[in-house]
């Protein structure tokens, strides 16, 4: 890993192949991000072992152990905090960020549906009982809203006649890999600006 490199901790809940993306990208040096640390609301996820596999320190916060809300927030926020990150990175993290997160870092997140259509857990199947013929992926940064953050990258993904939830996910995901990979590699490599709600890679006044 570069000295220079943008240092991730990436953030998940599940399977881990955003994640997975994520851990190969890092593996070439010019793509100016390195992943310190990999964290999950809940144990026994798939994509904790995909982080132990790849030799990245991983902790795991869970709700249930904390006597509120407010109290995860702190914890997720001081575990978090421990890794000094420049970006933190939900990658399937089924919870959404506190203050005490969101307030110290910037967070990016990534969302199996066309933003600002069909927010939530359930972004694909919403928009399959819709009945869009185009649905797609979303990269954004969050806010303390339910995917409602500033836009930062998109991309389309045809509804296929017989598709159901799990192979329309299983497509739309092959496509918020690519995508995730290169947001956080451009954010990394050239840093990014926020105007309102309009977010440009580059540095402010480059
Ligand atoms: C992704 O589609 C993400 O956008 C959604 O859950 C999925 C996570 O997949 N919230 P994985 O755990 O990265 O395989």
């Amino acid at each position: 890993m570069s000295s220079q490199a943008v240092r991730l901790v990436v953030l998940v809940s599940g399977s881990g192949t955003n994640l997975q993306a994520l851990l190969d990208a890092v593996a070439d040096e010019t793509y100016g991000a390195s992943v310190v640390a990999v964290g999950a609301d809940r144990d026994g996820v798939e994509g904790l072992a995909r982080a132990r596999r790849a030799g990245v320190p991983t902790f795991v916060e869970r709700v249930a152990d904390h006597p509120t809300r407010e109290d995860w927030d702190r914890a997720l926020a001081a575990h978090i905090a421990a890794y000094r990150p420049d970006l933190v990175v939900c990658a399937g993290f089924m919870r959404i960020l506190g203050k005490p997160t969101l307030e110290a870092f910037p967070v990016l997140n990534t969302h199996p549906a066309l933003l600002p259509s069909f927010p939530g857990a359930h972004g694909v199947r919403d928009a399959l009982s819709y009945g869009v013929r185009v649905t797609g992926c979303t990269v954004m940064l969050a806010d303390a809203g339910v995917d409602t953050g500033p836009i930062i990258a998109q991309e389309a993904v045809p509804v296929l006649d017989d598709d159901d939830e799990a192979a329309l996910h299983e497509r739309i995901k092959s496509v918020e890999r690519h995508l995730l990979v290169d947001t956080v590699g451009r954010m990394a490599r050239e840093g990014w600006t926020v105007t309102g709600r309009t977010v440009r890679f580059g540095r402010p006044g480059g």
